[in-house]
């Protein structure tokens, strides 16, 4: 017991998305990192994911050790036994759990772009799986972590289904809200053959008559966290809470916000193994190196104008219209634009458009690519996250690590992340509040006027350099709701 309350809680984190071996987006960067963080600090933290198409390959690839746990996960989904073999992957000091069925985990995009009960089934079997782990293995969790929609089933069976609900007083469940716009909303019709149609009421799944899986998660679990404090006052208000605020406002008793930290190990410009280049705070020379070798990729001529980059998802969430707005201004002011990521098909489009019409100063890369996404972070001089909600947001962290000062706007985990430099003699970043093309580019003037001032720009950068965001200030604020969770049980709440 004594073990428990000095942070040594078993915990199963349980995520579809597990970088390096699967990725689209931050919460692959907080699984992967987050409970090495937490096992550092004494907890025994574990996690399960799916193989998606190409986790094998990649761990292959990277030439991590792939054990076969003896006994498969048998589970009866939609009056179907459905079987899958188990796997380990010792990830660092983080034993990695991997589910292996190909015809469930067929999608190389894991998300669905509908959800159903075909294309619930993936996620339905990962977050039952959780409750067979440790008859597969020597190790029973204390508490199970889970993240979004897609494990919401953890904490709403453990309190509705016929047979999970007898595991209610064995384990504690923590709920991270990584982006509150995808909820798991699915016709009623899917919650018989999950055993669950007891739970399709307003204080369970019940939501304008369909369900949603996070709402019922939110009410079911021990614990709700956000991935940023600001976050979680955001998502109380009807503007940011996608519909959910009443919900969370309910709940706010056991809602906080915790940071998101970052593998500073990995996203670490002395020791990149993807620049061309390396360099740190004492020896800059090495960033010059990434921007000429990212010229030359793009076939721009070498000049000395600000280079604003963006590496992400192109959606709607990330402000991508702004952008496009801004682009001619930006440009007439002698700034350089390269983005990298996909999405949206019009953002693509426009994107593309804007690039045959001036391919001397904007550059767009379509797709998801790990190499050249580090290169974009080395070589750049700016970093654009106009967001229109950002639940933490990772870009903006790596950015600061790699000396390319971020220009955001105030919402999310950048308000609570970034400092503006001309309001603060310690900033390190330029901050805009309004959601509009004309607020942003106010904002990119500012830095553009820093950036003529080398000095002031150098020491903006080295103070955002010299920041620390690893996970050393929130894997203990984690270990402190697992403590606080895990007493209640003791209490018997
Ligand atoms: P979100 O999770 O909303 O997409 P974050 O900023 O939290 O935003 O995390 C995004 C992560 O995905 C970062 O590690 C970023 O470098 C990476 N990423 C996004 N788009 C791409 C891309 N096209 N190629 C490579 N990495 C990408
Ligand atoms: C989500 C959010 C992003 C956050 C990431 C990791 O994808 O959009 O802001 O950083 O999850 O928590």
């Amino acid at each position: 017991m004594s073990d428990h309350l000095e942070g040594g809680f078993k915990v199963l984190h349980v995520a579809p998305e597990m970088a390096p071996f699967s990725k689209i987006g931050g919460l692959a960067d907080v699984i992967s990192s987050l409970p090495g963080a937490l096992n550092r600090i004494g907890t025994d933290a574990r996690v399960l994911i799916p193989a998606f198409p190409g986790v094998f390959e990649q761990a292959e690839k990277m030439d991590y050790r792939i054990t076969r746990i003896r006994r498969n996960i048998d589970l009866s989904i939609n009056w179907r036994v459905y079987s899958s073999r188990l796997w380990k992957i010792q990830y660092g000091t983080t034993p990695v759990y991997v589910l292996d069925n190909p015809d469930i985990f067929n999608d190389p995009g894991i998300y669905p772009g509908e959800l159903n009960q075909t294309t619930a089934l993936p996620f339905i079997f990962l977050s039952f799986a959780a409750f067979q782990i440790s008859n597969a293995i020597p190790w029973t969790p204390d508490i199970f972590h889970l993240h979004d929609w897609s494990t919401s089933i953890v904490p709403i069976a453990m309190k509705w289904h016929p047979y999970f609900s007898c595991y209610q007083n064995q384990y504690r469940t923590v709920l991270t809200i990584h982006n509150l716009a995808h909820q798991g909303i699915l016709k009623p019709e899917v919650l018989e053959g999950w055993g669950l149609n007891k739970a399709f009421h307003m204080e369970g799944l019940e939501y304008y008559n369909s369900v949603n899986l996070l709402k019922g998660a939110i009410i079911a679990s021990h614990a709700v966290t956000t991935v940023s404090p600001r976050y979680a006052s955001e998502i109380t208000h009807k503007s940011m809470g996608m519909g959910l605020e009443g919900v969370v406002k309910q709940n706010i008793s056991k809602v906080s916000g915790i940071l998101n930290g970052l593998d500073t190990d990995y996203w670490n410009p002395s020791s990149d193994s993807f620049l061309p280049s390396n360099y740190d705070r004492g020896n800059m020379s090495g960033k010059m190196v990434c921007r000429s070798t990212l010229f030359e990729k793009t076939g721009w001529e070498k000049n000395c104008s600000p280079l604003i980059t963006m590496v992400g998802r192109l959606y709607k969430q990330k402000g991508i219209e702004l952008m496009l707005e801004g682009i001619e201004q930006i440009i007439n002011w002698g700034g350089r634009i390269f983005i990298l990521g996909s999405g949206e098909k019009t953002y693509e489009e426009a994107l593309f458009k804007k690039t045959r019409e001036y391919p001397d100063k904007v550059s767009f890369v379509k797709g998801y690519d790990e190499p050249l996404a580090h290169l974009v972070y080395g070589a750049g001089d700016i970093f654009l996250m106009p967001s229109l909600f950002e639940p933490c947001g990772l870009s903006q962290l790596i950015s600061l690590r790699y000396g390319t000062v971020p220009v955001v706007r105030s919402v999310g985990g950048l308000a609570d992340t970034v400092l503006d430099a001309d309001s603060n003699s310690e900033g390190f970043g330029f901050v805009f509040s309004e959601f509009s093309s004309h607020a942003m580019l106010s904002s990119l003037q500012r830095a553009f006027k820093s950036f003529k001032n080398k000095n002031r720009w150098n020491s903006i950068r080295d103070r955002g350099m010299k920041m620390d965001f690893s996970w050393n200030h929130s894997a203990p604020e984690y270990q402190a709701v697992y403590s606080r969770i895990y007493n209640q049980k003791i209490e018997g709440k």
